[in-house]
């Protein structure tokens, strides 16, 4: 219970779990200027994340009590560091655990390990000896699941964003197999949701009805090492094809319920890209993405928001939440960010996947060309 304005200060607003002296406030000028009640205690609270920080955020702690010994009138005595392990562990045993013995070399929590996994996008499979703008998808998401199961054994989990197949939309069914044999040869988990060249019913015969969710779509939740990853199906089908992407009310709920069943730092996943990037590509964006962005923001943690379907790499904080796009299996295009609208040439690669590692402290995405036409110098 509080018992006045000052008690509201160290309990309530701003409580930011911060190491000792973080602040920009001199302790020198601080410290000589603050009133302290007669026998107060003092207690280190930090985040997880500032875990490599403990040992000196104690020091730190220790020097008050030192410099608050030579007032008496604050009734103050140092605590050794026994007693201090001791209380921490009566009052806060996990979070002083972990403080006290989080190694020095790492910030990690001890608890939760990294997550790592792993995006594939526009993966434009076709039929056998057909082709895509010239390119052979097949030969190219081959390529991609060797690299996975050369140098990406250790993933959690992998990723499939949509654009599946090439000419899912129009009724092709080949390419869903051809998938569905090349997804057998990852050795690592992999889950799939759809995008707009694709056909939901026509996936859903190859991979399982299993697999559609109680909105009707192919969305998906993902938990793993404390990390939970959302997968959304944007596909919109009806007699009119677009290539735009939406999110039904009924699918905007269940991700407000999956949000709110997990406090913890989540990731989502979808086909479409929400965010304006200011080129031609907006005219196939998600439809109505404020309301996605609203329901994301009743989460306090969502790390990223990855989506494919642009074929280029791009990153933003939109709504104050970050946006990635990765360039995918398929071609590349080039990007006019001139603000003249011209012609997007379609280019030959590079074929790129994203890795994206996950711990307390943030959720990393790098963009690795599994085929990239540049030549290796040395
Ligand atoms: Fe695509």
């Amino acid at each position: 219970m509080l018992q006045d304005a000052g008690d509201e200060v160290a309990f309530g607003q701003g409580d930011l779990y911060l190491p000792v002296y973080w602040g920009a406030i001199p302790r020198a000028y601080l410290l000589p200027r603050m009133a302290f009640r007669q026998g107060m205690l003092s207690m280190i609270e930090l985040n997880g994340g500032y875990n490599a920080h403990a040992e000196s955020a104690l020091l730190a702690a220790q020097n008050i009590g030192v410099q608050l010994s030579a007032r008496p009138e604050t009734g103050h005595r140092r605590m050794v560091v026994g007693e201090f392990e001791k209380l921490s562990h009566d009052c806060h045993r996990d979070v002083a655990q972990r403080a006290l013995i989080a190694p020095r070399n790492s910030s990690r929590d001890v608890d939760k390990p990294m997550l790592k996994f792993l995006v594939f996008s526009d993966i434009h499979l076709v039929d056998t000896g057909a082709t895509s703008h010239g390119l052979d998808t097949h030969s190219r998401f081959s390529a991609g699941i060797d690299w996975v199961n050369t140098h990406h054994a250790d993933a959690d989990f992998c990723v499939l964003a949509g654009d599946l197949a090439d000419l899912g939309f129009q009724g092709a069914t080949e390419p869903y197999q051809r998938l569905k044999d090349q997804v057998a040869r990852l050795t690592v988990p992999c889950h799939i949701t759809i995008g707009n060249h694709d056909n939901r019913d026509t996936f859903l015969a190859f991979f399982g009805e299993g697999l559609r969710a109680e909105t009707g779509c192919i969305d998906k939740v993902i938990d793993a090492k404390g990390h939970r990853t959302i997968l959304l199906d944007s596909v919109v089908e009806g007699p009119e094809h677009t290539h735009g992407g939406a999110l039904s009310r009924a699918q905007l709920e269940w991700l407000a319920a999956r949000l709110g069943e997990h406090p913890g730092p989540v990731n989502v996943i979808l086909h479409h890209h929400a965010n304006p990037l200011h080129t031609m590509v907006d005219r196939i964006r998600l439809e109505a993405p404020e309301a996605f962005a609203e329901v994301l923001k009743t989460h306090g943690d969502i790390r990223q928001v990855i989506a494919g379907h642009v074929h280029y790499t791009s990153t933003a904080m939109w709504h104050g939440i970050p946006f990635t796009t990765l360039a995918g299996s398929h071609y590349g295009v080039t990007v006019p960010l001139n603000g003249a609208e011209r012609k997007i040439d379609r280019l030959w690669g590079p074929a790129q996947m994203a890795v994206v590692l996950c711990d307390d402290d943030q959720t990393l995405v790098h963009f690795e060309n599994y085929l990239d036409g540049n030549p290796v110098l040395s």
